[in-house]
């Protein structure tokens, strides 16, 4: 017998080093151990709780599911429309908007990836350091990244005219990678001049934008946080728009997320989305049902949509809280950390070297992967000023 040896010629593939973080905080004994570096929202008590929305919402699917019976490969028609009324708002500023359902933000990523991927001439504009997935993505369908520095750590600060400059040499027809709000790692956010001036930019050279939403509605509310999205949907042909109800509906596993093209011709969009609905067939055949119709049956619902918005603003303003706690206790190590207070959503990253954040783990059981991105949601607010206490020797 001539047997084959395809999976021994295989490249060992290294362990995801957040997953292996996971496992090592799990297998540490020390009591008082501290988690900043999952990617997930945790309450005070350090639980990712089922929201009490999404609760309801599966109890009245419970009872009024019929058929469990294939939906197709663009997903749940009332979970796209009411989730566009939610991200865009009532109008979309004027525009035509058509959607897909996919599996989570990252399956939205990259069913557009594979859409630009299409023309071979096309980069993409990614600002670094950015989630870690991002690259992965891009690179997976053969999309050719451009990188320009985003962020210093140092001084906490956007590198604003880095990224205006590379904007403003990308050819035309490149896209742009713009995170919606609450910056994966970084935190940071970018002022209204800043947008304005991207989507003149944007609009100016024919730059295709697409939009990372991940975290709508955890930085400073859901409207606040998709205005600059809107003024760069206002200013130019076409956008992207990848939507993730991973963290704002706390739907992790449901894998639940969108993809939205934005344009002025319905005939065009719906071609697009054909496109990328070839692609969905082609990989996974069709969404996960479960978490879209949770969030369709809030949405519908006012007083379901109200329990909701309740809750998510509970979340933004404990991340709030801690943050604000976090920049001041910080920013006595480091008067530039007191930026921590102002940034948003859950992420900041910490100057701190791979040996300090190894050091870290071993001496106070303080875990964070090597980047020094903390999860500021993984602190209680009484614990900010003995868990900066014992990062702050450790600062570059
Ligand atoms: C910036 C960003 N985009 C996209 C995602 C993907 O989220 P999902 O779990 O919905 O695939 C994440 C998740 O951490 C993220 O941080």
């Amino acid at each position: 017998m001539n047997k084959t040896a395809f999976f021994d010629s295989l490249t060992e593939q290294k362990p995801d080093p957040l997953l292996e973080l996971i496992a090592k905080f799990a297998a540490d004994p020390r009591p008082g151990k501290v988690d900043l570096g999952v990617g997930v929202y945790r309450d005070e008590t350090g639980r990712t709780p089922v929201m009490k929305a999404v609760k309801t919402a599966e109890h009245y699917l419970w009872e009024t599911q019929e058929s469990k019976s294939y939906i197709g490969p663009e997903g749940d028609p009332l979970f796209l429309r009411t989730l566009a009324h939610e991200v865009f708002g009532g109008r979309h500023c004027g525009r035509l908007l058509a959607g897909i359902q996919t599996p989570g933000g990252t399956g939205a990523l990259r069913l557009a990836a594979e859409l630009l991927a299409l023309d071979k001439r096309r980069k993409i504009w990614i600002g670094t350091p950015t989630w870690v997935n991002h690259q992965a993505i891009f690179a997976a369908v053969g999309l050719q990244a451009g990188t320009y520095r985003f962020f210093d750590i140092g001084k906490q600060a956007v590198l604003i005219d880095d990224m205006l400059t590379a904007l403003q040499n990308a050819a035309p027809g490149d896209a742009v990678l713009l995170q919606t709000s609450c910056h994966n790692p970084t935190g940071a956010a970018l002022s209204q001049q800043n947008w304005r001036d991207i989507a003149d930019i944007a609009a100016a050279r024919g730059l295709l934008p697409l939009f990372d939403n991940a975290y709508q509605g955890l930085g400073h509310g859901r409207a606040e946080d998709a205005a600059g999205m809107m003024m760069v949907i206002e200013a130019v042909g076409e956008a992207m728009v990848a939507v993730s109800c991973s963290k704002s509906f706390s739907l992790y596993r449901e894998r639940t997320g969108a993809v939205y093209l934005v344009g002025d011709r319905q005939a065009s969009l719906n071609k697009a989305i054909g496109n990328l609905a070839g692609y969905a067939r082609a990989s996974y055949s069709m969404p996960p049902a479960h978490g879209a119709a949770i969030v369709a049956a809030i949405l519908q619902d006012a007083s379901r949509r109200q329990a909701w918005m309740d809750e998510l603003n509970d979340m933004r303003i404990r991340i709030t809280e801690i943050r604000r706690a976090a920049g001041e206790a910080f920013g006595r190590f480091r008067s530039e950390l007191a930026h921590i207070g102002a940034q948003e959503g859950m992420f900041s990253l910490l100057p701190i070297s791979p040996e300090n954040v190894r050091k870290l783990r071993a001496e106070h059981g303080i875990y964070m992967p090597d980047s020094g991105r903390i999860n500021v949601a993984g602190m209680r607010v009484e614990d900010v000023a003995s868990v900066t206490e014992c990062i702050g020797p450790y600062l570059a």
